[in-house]
């Protein structure tokens, strides 16, 4: 069986070290299933302080990098700095940061191109704004312009994340079956740019309002690979409960 992924998205939260140690404590303090690979993206400045308190099992995300390797750049981190940081993956094009600040498909291209050379595994999140858009049209351009310029051995490292924009923070989650179509879009717009034994390996993700109650609708659908969780991987009881939810499929 393969390995269901589990990111801890905790965006701009906890606000304190304290609040962060209590919560990865928690679920490093828990047995999961060797089924499930867990990640943790927290706030840059916690990503240390994690690292050194999450045990082996659990993998560290960072939820941005900047796209340049080094220099002027005020306010940026690196790929490689995360790297030095034994960070294995970096969340890219989050609709957060493409629609609260600002940040442009060119940008996002740049980016993954970054992460990629580093030798990290990009997430690429994508996903329609509006539950009435052309899903078919956003997808591909997102995905077609965060991809040009690379190869097809860096998308061996790829894992895309289908974030539909509405169902984020909403309580309104997607429908599994919705979600598993436009999975399977993805991967054939990632075919179609380099070849079907590409897409076919990809992880694609799930991500809107997943909670303990819901998981198992998506992580238990053969095309999704597994879940990037906001708001429900802040609570400790109900992140628990989705990640036993990914070690239970069959
Ligand atoms: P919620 O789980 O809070 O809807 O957020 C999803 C998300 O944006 C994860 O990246």
């Amino acid at each position: 069986m393969e390995k269901k992924i589990i990111i801890a998205n905790w965006k701009m939260n906890p606000q304190n070290a304290e609040e962060a140690l209590r919560i990865v404590k928690g679920i490093a303090g828990q047995r999961f299933s060797n089924n499930v690979e867990l990640v943790i993206a927290p706030p840059f400045i916690y990503l240390d302080l994690i690292k050194k308190n999450c045990g082996k099992e659990i993998k560290l995300a960072a939820q941005n990098a900047g796209w340049a390797e080094r220099g002027a750049y005020t306010g940026e981190i690196s790929s490689l700095m995360l790297k030095n940081l034994s960070c294995d993956y970096v969340i890219i094009g989050h609709s957060e940061r493409r629609y609260k600040m600002g940040e442009t498909e060119e940008m996002i291209n740049l980016k993954i191109k970054a992460v990629f050379k580093t030798g990290l595994t990009p997430i690429l999140a994508v996903g329609e704004k509006g539950q009435n858009d052309d899903i078919i049209e956003a997808l591909t351009r997102q995905v077609k312009s965060a991809l040009e310029g690379s190869g097809a051995s860096e998308i061996g490292r790829l894992i895309v994340a289908y974030e539909p924009v509405w169902a984020i923070g909403t309580g309104l989650s997607d429908t599994s079956d919705h979600a598993l179509s436009a999975a399977l879009l993805i991967r054939k717009i990632v075919g179609n740019l380099y070849g079907s034994d590409w897409a076919k390996d990809l992880p694609v993700l799930y991500g809107g309002s997943v909670s303990g109650d819901n998981a198992r609708d998506f992580i238990g659908q053969n095309g999704i690979n597994g879940a990037l969780v906001g708001g429900a991987s802040l609570e400790l009881d109900n992140f628990i409960k989705i990640i036993k939810a990914a070690g239970t499929n069959e």
